[in-house]
């Protein structure tokens, strides 16, 4: 068989089913001139494989592109954690994926916004996934707030337009977001590439040894790239002349053997810290300083294999924080225990109920778990038998309750809506404060000033532009200052 364009022999065209076909041009017609027949399979097969090409995409985070890697082990850590991935001088396979959060499947890389930074982990013990961000902290310190905060950053219902003047009006009606704001209008609010940005897990987990015993760690996986960004005038260029800047700038770089990595180190805080630390450790709108908790290093990540499919390996990658394995669980944190459920929940109605057979998130252990059946199942549950307890061989649950800040939580008291309980330092601004005084420089400074300035001139009403000027200045007296004085205001 010779192709159309000349004499390479190729193989002949199938159904899916197998059998060879007549032309990849031409339907069955009755003579030359007359009507499409419906027994023509092979047509009526391409027509309706190609109406459910697509899957739903990610609600947040759905453009994005990833690879594979690996994590390598560097020091020991075993002192905190017997997770099996972090043993000393273990190799694990894992698949990365990068994404922008607010903008669809096709929108330009670089627009202004967190980036994610999600992570699997293929462990001798089962999937472990870290789904973090590149920034720190994170909007709200509640779940209940997260679809609402959601809806403001994407589409207006009315226009279709995204809409500054909603993104401005719920920041500044949740002063809680102004640690994670001030990080998003300044540089890390447009990396480079997404090989030149840090990922973090945000949240505090709980790391459990080999002898039960409990800390709180944070994860900073950094950049061995080194951190850079682009200005708000490059980004919205590359937006126009190359809307997949950072998807081919990761995939040249692997394509070339450049494969980027990321030195992983962690923050420990001893469990008994928690309860008396100056602010809420699980406030996932706080960092802790350095100076309390430095980082300790644990390993490195390299990716250096592009997927062969992007469908299949990165558009139904399932990327869930209730992945944990033995020595991870997670902190009281509240976003983090609501984000437990929601992603495997997104999970099944995205790409179905047995998206765990998919190749890019299948475990490499054997499972012996007593699901069955369902939409697209591939593989039998491989236990003897459907029910447990049984008498015919099934697997039996063995491992004890895996860590669990039950301690934590035994303390906690009444069912209610509230807040958490208030620590010395808890507050909405000291941090943001702090980043914008101490850690930037004068040039850093004055490109926030230029880049918040420039956010808000695109829409943004009166009322809600005049407590954008009092969030600043909440956070940073003269930062505000700046800000509305190029409004031409003083107020
Ligand atoms: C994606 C929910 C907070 C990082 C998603 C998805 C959902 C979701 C439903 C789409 C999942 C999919 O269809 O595959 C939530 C909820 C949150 C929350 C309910 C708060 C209560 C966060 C935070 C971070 C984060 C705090 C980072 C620290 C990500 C990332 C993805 C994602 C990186 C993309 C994962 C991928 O690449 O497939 N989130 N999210 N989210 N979220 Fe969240």
């Amino acid at each position: 068989m010779t192709n159309g364009s000349g004499s390479a022999r190729v193989p002949a065209t199938t159904t899916n089913a197998g059998a060879q076909v007549e032309s990849d041009a031409h339907s069955l017609t009755v003579g030359p001139d007359g009507p499409v027949l419906l027994h023509d399979n092979h047509l009526i097969e391409k027509m309706a494989q190609f109406n459910r090409e697509r899957v739903p995409e990610r609600v947040v985070h759905a453009k994005g592109g990833g690879a594979y890697g690996h994590f390598r082990v560097t020091q020991d850590v075993s002192q905190f954690t017997c997770a099996d991935v972090f043993q000393p001088k273990r190799r694990t396979r894992m698949l990365a994926r990068f994404s922008s959060v607010a903008g669809e499947h096709g929108s330009p890389d670089t627009w202004r916004d967190p980036r994610g930074f999600a992570l699997k982990f293929y462990t001798q013990h089962g999937n472990y996934d870290m789904v973090g961000n590149n920034t720190p902290v994170f909007f709200m310190r509640d779940p209940m707030k997260f679809q609402d905060f959601i809806r403001s950053q994407k589409r207006d219902p009315h226009t279709n337009l995204r809409s500054n003047d909603m993104q401005w009006d719920y920041w500044t009606l949740s002063p809680e977001s102004a640690h994670q704001v001030t990080w998003l209008m300044g540089d890390r609010g447009l990396p480079r590439t997404w090989r030149n940005m840090d990922g973090f897990s945000s949240h505090t987990y709980m790391w459990v040894n080999a002898a039960g015993e409990k800390v709180w760690v944070k994860y900073h996986f950094r950049t061995d790239q080194g951190n850079e960004h682009l200005t708000d005038a490059e980004a919205e260029r590359l937006a126009g002349s190359d809307a997949d800047h950072y998807l081919r700038d990761l995939h040249d770089a692997i394509e070339r053997r450049d494969a980027p990595s990321w030195t992983l180190s962690v923050q420990v805080m001893p469990f008994a810290d928690a309860a008396g630390y100056r602010f809420n450790p699980f406030d996932l709108t706080k960092v802790w300083p350095h100076s309390d908790y430095p980082l300790i290093e644990v390993g490195r990540m390299t990716l250096d294999e592009n997927p062969e499919n992007y469908h299949i390996h990165i558009e139904q990658a399932a990327f869930e924080p209730s992945n944990l394995v033995p020595g991870v669980g997670p902190s009281p944190d509240k976003m983090l225990l609501g984000r437990m459920f929601s992603y495997p929940d997104a999970h099944r109605y995205r790409i179905g109920t047995n998206y765990h057979e998919l190749p890019p998130n299948r475990a490499v252990v054997d499972l012996h778990s007593y699901a069955k059946d369902g939409s697209m199942r591939q593989s039998p549950a491989r236990t003897g038998a459907v029910y447990a307890p049984n008498s015919y061989g099934g697997p039996a649950a063995d491992r004890p309750q895996g860590p669990d800040p039950a301690s934590w939580w035994a303390e906690a008291g009444e069912l209610v809506h509230a807040a958490a309980t208030l620590h010395a330092e808890d507050d909405d601004y000291g941090q943001a404060g702090s980043l914008v005084r101490n850690v930037l420089d004068d040039a850093g400074r004055e490109r926030l000033v230029g880049n918040i300035t420039g956010h808000l001139r695109k829409g943004v009403s009166g009322p809600v532009l005049a407590r954008a000027f009092a969030y600043w200045r909440s956070v940073d007296q003269a930062l505000g200052d700046a800000v509305a004085a190029q409004f031409g205001t003083q107020k």
